[in-house]
Parts: structure tokens; C-alpha cells; sequence
């Protein structure tokens, strides 16, 4: 199916590694003309270079305000409009609520709710010019809580209410706002939440995965590459008259059967 992307201009946040990273090459592959933003150079560079002429690195916090105009600002002069905004930043630091400290909340909720929170109010002015498309990437633990993801969970609720305000809000004006919400996703930061896990737990790392993957039921995690088809889907003209949408890629993982 043509998504009806070619000749677009997206720019997606986190887009040097993991569900990011998949999500330009999957725009790219659109002809879609992609902006990834993230604060580690040199990895941006190399991630933007592999994806090929098309994607082009801006390195900045995307969390601070200044920064995070200023790429916007870039893409607008450089590429002349904006169609599509992908926030892909975060990093929740698994554990129970005895287990994480003021900064991991701080870190969560930075890198993630205020980075998306402040992405939005970058962005959104410039998709309402012609009707553009947002998604936010929250997680599963936001639509189904679990003790070791106290972090996940808050600030991932909290990217669904920020999204559906927003829809409400800018759904007036022709712009789109939904939420993808994946679980267990093979990325690098998967690896780091099971090694964390596994210590907090005292039990081996594979223990972690054997409860894992025991809690999904085909039976493997999720690839990056199937979260950016869902979200190039969204971000997509088939997905005209969705506004406000909060949908789950987690294969139905079941955390009642997590055994963590
Ligand atoms: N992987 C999973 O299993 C899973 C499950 C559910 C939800 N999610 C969510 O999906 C999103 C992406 O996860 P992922 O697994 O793809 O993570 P990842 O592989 O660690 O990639 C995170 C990306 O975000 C960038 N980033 C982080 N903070 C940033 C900031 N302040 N400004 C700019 N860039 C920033 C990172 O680059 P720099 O560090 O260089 O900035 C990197 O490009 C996160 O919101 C995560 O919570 C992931």
C-alpha cells in the first residue's frame, strides 16, 4: 500500500538508535525527507549516514527548549515545511518505587514527557499550516501498569493525556495527534531495562527474558521496525481521520503472567 508519504518532510526525535532509528529509515523508505534529532553526535551522524541521503542528522537536547526550536527553525529554512513529527526520546530506568530515586524521575520524566511536551510546542504551529500528522511513542505500561515499571508507567499515562489534549486542541486545525504505545521492543535499551531488572531481582538475565518473553504470547519481543510501520501508518494520509488514538504493539503481552 502507497501511504502517500513521497515528497514529505518529517522530523523525528531519538532517531539516531532503536524505535528512532527505525522510524526514518521507514519514512525514508516512503520518500519521505527525514530530520533525526539526538544529543550523541557522532552516533547520529553514523545512524543518518546508513539510512542514506535522504535522512539528515541535527544534534540537539530535545528537551531543552532552545535546542529543540532551533531544529525545528532548521528543518522549516532547509526543507520548507514540516508534514510529520515523530517523538521517539525516553529512557525510564526500570525498578519498584522503592528502587528508583528523585533522579531517575527526573530523568524519565524529562527525557520523555517534557521532551515529547516540548517537541509539540516546537512543531505543532508549523504542521497546523497544512495539516500535518504528530505521533508521540509512549509504552505499554502507560495503558497497563506493573510494579517494576513505576517510571514507564507514570510518564507513559501521562504522554497518552498530554496526546489526547493535544488532538482535542489542534484537531481544529487540521492536525493529527496519536500515541503508539510497544512493549517489550529489541532494542538497545531493552537489553539495559533486563540487565537492570535482573539485578534489582537477584535472578540471571535469562530468567528476566524467560518471564518476558512467557508474558507475550507469540512468544518473541517486538521489532523496531514493526513499531515504525504502525507509526508511518499514522503519520500517513490512510490515517486521515485518526485523531487522538492511543494504540498498543505489544503483541497482547499479558503482565499479570510477567512473573516478575
Ligand atoms: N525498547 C522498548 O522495549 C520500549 C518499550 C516501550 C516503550 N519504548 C519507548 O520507545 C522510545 C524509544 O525507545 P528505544 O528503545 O528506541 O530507545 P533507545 O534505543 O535508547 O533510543 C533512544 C533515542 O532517543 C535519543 N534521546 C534520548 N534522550 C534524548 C534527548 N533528551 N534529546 C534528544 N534525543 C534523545 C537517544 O539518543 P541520545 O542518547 O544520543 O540523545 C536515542 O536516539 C522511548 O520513549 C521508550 O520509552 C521502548
Amino acid at each position: 500500500m502507497d501511504l502517500g508519504l513521497h515528497g514529505r518532510v518529517a522530523l523525528v526525535s531519538g532517531g539516531s538508535a532503536g524505535i528512532g532509528a527505525a522510524v526514518a529509515a521507514r519514512l525514508a523508505d516512503e520518500g519521505t525527507t527525514v530530520v533525526v534529532a539526538a544529543r550523541d553526535r557522532r552516533r547520529l551522524a553514523a545512524t543518518a549516514a546508513e539510512l542514506g541521503p535522504s535522512v539528515h542528522p541535527r544534534t540537539a537536547d530535545m528537551a531543552d527548549p532552545d535546542q529543540c526550536a532551533a531544529v525545528v527553525d532548521w528543518t522549516l529554512r532547509t526543507h520548507g515545511r514540516i508534514d510529520a513529527a515523530v517523538a521517539c526520546t525516553g529512557a525510564a530506568p526500570a525498578g519498584r518505587l522503592s528502587d528508583v530515586d528523585e533522579e531517575d524521575w527526573v530523568l524519565a520524566l524529562r527525557s520523555k514527557l517534557l521532551a515529547h511536551a516540548t517537541l509539540c510546542r516546537a512543531v505543532l504551529p508549523a504542521l497546523a499550516t497544512h495539516g500535518g500528522a504528530a505521533v508521540l511513542v509512549g509504552g505499554n505500561a502507560g495503558l497497563q501498569a506493573a510494579p517494576w515499571e513505576v517510571l514507564a508507567g507514570s510518564v507513559n499515562a501521562a504522554v497518552l493525556s498530554l496526546a489526547r489534549s493535544l488532538a482535542a486542541e489542534y484537531g481544529t486545525r487540521g492536525v493529527r495527534i496519536n500515541t503508539v504505545h510497544p512493549g517489550p521492543v529489541d532494542t538497545g535499551r531493552w537489553g539495559l531495562l533486563t540487565a537492570r531488572v535482573a539485578t534489582l531481582r537477584g535472578v540471571s538475565e535469562q530468567q528476566v527474558e524467560r518471564d518476558t518473553l512467557g508474558s507475550l504470547p507469540p512468544g518473541r519481543l517486538c521489532t523496531a521496525d514493526e513499531v515504525a510501520s504502525v507509526v508511518a501508518f499514522l503519520v500517513s494520509p490512510r490515517a486521515a481521520f485518526v485523531n487522538g488514538a492511543h494504540l498498543a504493539v505489544d503483541g497482547a503481552q499479558q503482565k499479570g503472567r510477567w512473573g516478575l
